[in-house]
């Protein structure tokens, strides 16, 4: 899928954004490795550090619903906002699929095209410790 037409879906998803504080509103359009294109919305809270991003709710939809390996997200929060993924997103994302596609809209309307492990250099991975202190 051209990363135009997941742009298009990322925008449908924005319909459903619940961001009465920020008015902020973000959508996001995720392709799994099976083929399926699972949206997300950021959905705030009266207590404002409980939002969700756009990114993460489309991400743990997924997860949820058994897929686990993801091509490419698409975000955007209106042409001519840029949005680039915020870090914790970035984070969220890196688990999965570190290699993945992310698209977003530069300020100007184009579509920035960058892979997570560009976006998050040495994303955090937790090893084991084999139970030493
Ligand atoms: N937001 C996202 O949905 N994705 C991001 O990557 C950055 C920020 C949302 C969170 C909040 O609802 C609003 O944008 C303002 O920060």
């Amino acid at each position: 899928m051209k990363p135009k037409d997941l742009m298009v879906q990322a925008e449908k998803a924005r319909k459903a954004s619940y961001s009465p504080y920020s008015k902020f509103a973000v959508g996001a359009a995720l392709l799994t490795k099976s083929g399926r294109v699972v949206l997300g919305c950021n959905v705030e809270n009266s207590s404002f550090g409980l939002a969700c991003c756009a990114e993460r709710t489309a991400i743990f939809k997924a997860v949820s619903e058994g897929d686990q390996e993801f091509v490419a997200i698409a975000v955007t929060a209106g042409k001519g906002h840029g949005a680039a993924p915020c870090g914790a997103c970035r984070q969220v994302l890196h688990e999965f699929s570190p290699d993945m596609w992310v698209y977003f809209h530069d300020d100007d309307g184009g579509i920035v095209r960058k892979r997570v492990n560009a976006l998050l250099s040495n994303g955090f991975r937790l090893h084991a410790r084999g139970g030493k202190r």
